[in-house]
């Protein structure tokens, strides 16, 4: 399989992660279909793409017709099915290794054999995610941040199984799509988690100890790192869930206690209050995109 084969690209999952994928790959030109499983997580991922472009057309970087034909041309489906004649399939469902596992020995099964199975994980194992289907050398991570049309970085991940064919391909289709891709090993969190998460970690250790407010501890980090926004609003940005689930990785593969997770997170997440996604996480948000 060459770059310029690939012409479809299936999307698993339509949540920030997976709309802001579907969008980068729609505006770069690729026809885009995008699976999930309920309508109203479809129609939520394509109300986040809307106002992405839109966002974009009102700087005049693009016209509305434009955005209208990128949106338009991405299919949505709640049929696994749809995705057999993707030329890619980048997953970015929620983190759970058995939910991914699944998935990916049903996409090993519907697409074609010589296709690429990406993950967007952001800490789980490659390699044990590959082993769930009968081509561990085409299954690659392929890890954006968040907001995905902004940040430039995908991190290219190594598993043990993956081949250097496949590590190139996904390098060379993150570059097609506009991104900077950096190559790394399938080690947990990666390179940009494994800093930043411990780092938004201590945010969270430090609001429960009463170092300062929310809104202080964001504040002092911004005017005093020039960070371009305060741990705790990146913690709500990334999703209090998200932040967890990477932590909770990070703490039991490394087996160190510098990764133990703050308990407000998990109290948050017991709360439903999961971020800017659900309209509350450390701050409350009107909109939720
Ligand atoms: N879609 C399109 N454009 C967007 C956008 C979106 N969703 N969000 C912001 N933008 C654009 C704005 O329109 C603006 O464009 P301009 O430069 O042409 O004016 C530009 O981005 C800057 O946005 P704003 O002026 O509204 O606000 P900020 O200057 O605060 O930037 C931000 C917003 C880019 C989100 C910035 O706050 C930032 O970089 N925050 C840190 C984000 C970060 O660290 N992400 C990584 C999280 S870790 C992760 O995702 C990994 C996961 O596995 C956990």
């Amino acid at each position: 399989m060459k770059l310029e084969d690939i012409k479809v690209v299936g999307i698993c999952g339509s949540g920030t992660m997976g709309s802001g994928i579907a969008q980068v790959c729609a505006q770069s030109g690729y026809k885009v279909i995008l699976y999930d499983i309920s309508d109203e997580a479809l129609s939520r991922g394509l109300n986040i793409i809307k106002k992405s472009l839109s966002r974009i057309v009102s700087k005049g970087k693009m016209t509305q017709e434009e955005a209208d034909a990128i949106a338009g041309g991405i299919k949505t489906t709640k049929d696994l099915n749809s995705l057999k004649d993707s030329d890619i399939v980048i997953e970015a469902v929620f983190e759970d290794m058995s939910v991914k596992k699944e998935l990916f020995s049903k996409l090993d099964e519907i697409t074609r054999k010589e296709i690429i199975l990406a993950t967007n994980t952001s800490s789980l194992s490659i390699t044990e995610i590959s082993k769930s289907t009968s081509r561990p050398d085409k299954v690659v991570g392929m890890h954006f941040f968040n907001p995905v049309p902004v940040l430039p970085l995908v991190e290219i991940v190594k598993g043990l199984l993956t081949s250097d064919e496949t590590v190139d391909l996904a390098y060379d289709f993150a570059k097609r799509i506009g991104k900077s891709p950096i190559k790394t090993k399938d080690q947990p969190g990666f390179i940009v988690n494994r800093i930043l998460v411990p780092y938004m970690n201590e945010a969270a250790w430090a609001y429960m100890e009463g170092v300062g407010s929310v809104e202080e501890i964001d504040e002092a980090m911004k005017l005093g790192a020039n960070m371009p926004i305060g741990p705790l609003a990146l913690i709500d940005l990334v999703g209090v869930d998200v932040t967890l689930a990477v932590l909770e990785v990070l703490y039991r593969e490394f087996g160190d206690p510098k990764f133990r997770p703050a308990p407000i997170l998990r109290q948050l997440v017991r709360a439903g209050r999961l971020g800017r996604k659900t309209g509350w996480g450390f701050y409350r948000y009107e909109d939720r995109t």
